[in-house]
């Protein structure tokens, strides 16, 4: 084991496995290596990218953000299954440093009722696992699903039993978010007392956030001396979410006195922009009173609020917005700025030169200048989400819009011309409104026919420089998919929104085809 300063606590992120598994509607691979890059900008230590065994594609966008890594370590999620340890070590062939990461439930319930087995053949799993990894990596992590519902003689048993067999990180998952702070440091304590080789091994926590407990129950055991944290940008997870990264690494910072001096190795005054990139990236909006991230999070309301504020900002503000990098945007881009300056600006906002195609997002740049007049960076990374999402497997894209609307006794009409693959066709309708015109259109032209479940406008910038954000969640064949749009013109962003959406359901019947093809292979 790589020795550690003992008092650093190691971030893991798991925005692209736990976080990712629970998003309506799964990222490309570019849109991951995107989240990754971002990641490791910020200071993340460990990066989980995804779960290789689980589709060829996951495989892949591992191996793509393996490669792609300077600084991070890259994780692969492994069962403690041979088959899916060795998917990760084909994920991470010719990678200097990787770790694999095995996991098997520990509690009565998961042991009894899930898996079928007794405590004593998954003890001997989990051996057998660690011992796989080890022969591929010496950077192996094991996890006790549902460590906080074990039994905790199992849980010391099993603890032991990981690092004798060689596992050089032990996590222990409040997997259903069940305990409660005080109760959890104490588990972490008890394996502290207990188990005997614990200190040839980091102990890592991994919360869920059931109760509302995660980030509580994380610092809990962080102050019992577990040194990694497993967690996700703004949140994200199964179901009520994992950890927060940005809850736990401000609360570290801020409240040192109780933290007994650990720190991490994140760079605070990224955050901010690692919450929006996800934020954008995976279609998942930051709540407006989110901790840390959400747009009311430095917002003072009450007038008493406001004047303490005004004669000390300490009065009601614990942490500046500037220490976790919300910041004025003073960036000025116009038609007239040539491709090194977005290319400067990109770097700037922690984009490498090789993770975009200047020469597409600079054609794309000059198209929304000449219509906007000035370019904020926000619009520029919009704009390279939005290029990225259509380098993929793009099947629909908007050629021409026309659209008839407005005046007494008018009938809101349409014209909506598309390509579809190598082809071209165009579709004129009405509607009920300029919008449901515009739809109409494209139903017919894709053939999809789907159920609009929401539809909401949002401003990206401000006054009259903002651009319209449509973003539409739609149903089809039970399953919901997400579209996002962005245009000066609304109802330009409502027909991108849709077409967005189209591509995502086209894609997702791709890899469905794909899987049934394997499994009848
Ligand atoms: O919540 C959980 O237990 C997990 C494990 C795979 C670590 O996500
Ligand atoms: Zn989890």
């Amino acid at each position: 084991m790589a020795t550690i300063d003992k008092d650093r606590v190691i971030i893991f992120d798991t925005t692209l496995r736990d976080g990712e598994q629970a998003l309506q509607q799964s990222l490309t691979a570019k849109q991951k290596l995107q989240i990754a890059l971002c990641l490791e900008q910020l200071g993340v230590d460990v990066i989980e990218a995804g779960f290789p065994i689980s589709s060829p594609g996951d495989l892949q966008s591992v191996r793509d953000i393996a490669l792609a890594l300077k600084t991070a370590t890259v994780c692969g999620l492994s069962r403690a299954l041979d088959k899916d340890i060795d998917a990760c070590y084909e994920a991470f062939k010719g990678v200097d440093h990787y770790r694999i990461h095995t996991f098997i439930a520990t509690s009565d319930i998961h042991v009894h009722d899930k898996l079928k087995k007794s405590f004593d053949d998954i003890v001997d799993m989990a051996v057998h696992a660690v011992k796989r990894a080890r022969n591929y990596t010496d950077d192996v992590e094991f996890s006790c699903e549902d460590a906080g519902r074990t039994p905790i003689d199992h849980l010391c048993r099993m603890v032991e039993s990981a690092i004798a067999a060689g596992a050089t990180t032990v996590n222990i998952p409040d997997t259903v978010g069940y305990t409660l702070p005080y109760e959890f440091g104490g588990i972490v304590k008890t394996l502290f007392n207990r188990v005997p080789n614990i200190d040839k091994a980091v102990i890592s926590v991994h919360c869920h956030n059931d109760l509302g407990m995660a980030t509580a129950n994380s610092l809990s055991a962080v102050m019992e001396g577990a040194r990694q944290i497993e967690c996700c940008v703004n949140g994200l997870g199964e179901r009520a979410g994992n950890t927060s990264l940005e809850e736990v690494v401000m609360s570290m910072k801020l409240r040192q006195e109780y933290m007994k001096g650990v720190y991490t190795n994140i760079v605070t005054e990224n955050i901010a922009r690692a919450s929006q990139v996800v934020s954008g990236i995976t279609n998942e909006p930051v709540p407006t009173h989110k901790a840390i991230v959400g747009s009311n999070a430095f917002a003072h309301s009450s007038g008493i609020h406001q004047d303490g504020v005004l004669k000390n900002k300490s009065t009601y503000e614990i942490l500046t917005p500037q220490s976790v990098g919300f910041k004025e945007n003073n960036m000025h881009m116009t038609a007239r700025s040539g491709r090194h300056m977005i290319k400067a600006v990109l770097e700037n906002l922690g984009y490498r030169e090789g993770s975009y195609n200047l020469d597409d997002v600079y054609a794309r740049f000059l198209k929304l200048a000449d219509r906007k007049g000035q370019v904020f960076d926000y619009d520029l990374e919009a704009l390279l989400f939005l290029s990225h999402e259509q380098e993929e497997d793009t099947q629909f894209e908007l050629d021409n819009l026309t659209v008839l609307s407005g005046g007494k006794n008018v009938i809101p009409t349409a014209s909506v011309r598309l390509k579809i693959g190598k082809r071209t066709r165009t579709e004129s309708g009405t509607g009920n409104g300029p919008v449901d015109a515009v739809f109409n259109c494209i139903s017919r032209l894709t053939g999809i026919r789907l159920k609009l479940d929401s539809f909401v406008i949002s401003a990206k910038g401000s006054g009259m420089n903002a651009q319209g954000q449509v973003d539409v969640d739609v149903i089809y064949e039970n399953r919901h998919y997400h579209g996002k749009g962005l245009s000066t013109d609304v109802i330009e962003s409502s027909a991108l929104a849709l077409i967005s959406a189209c591509n995502s359901i086209y894609r997702a019947q791709i890899i469905e085809n794909e899987k049934h093809e394997k499994e009848n292979a």
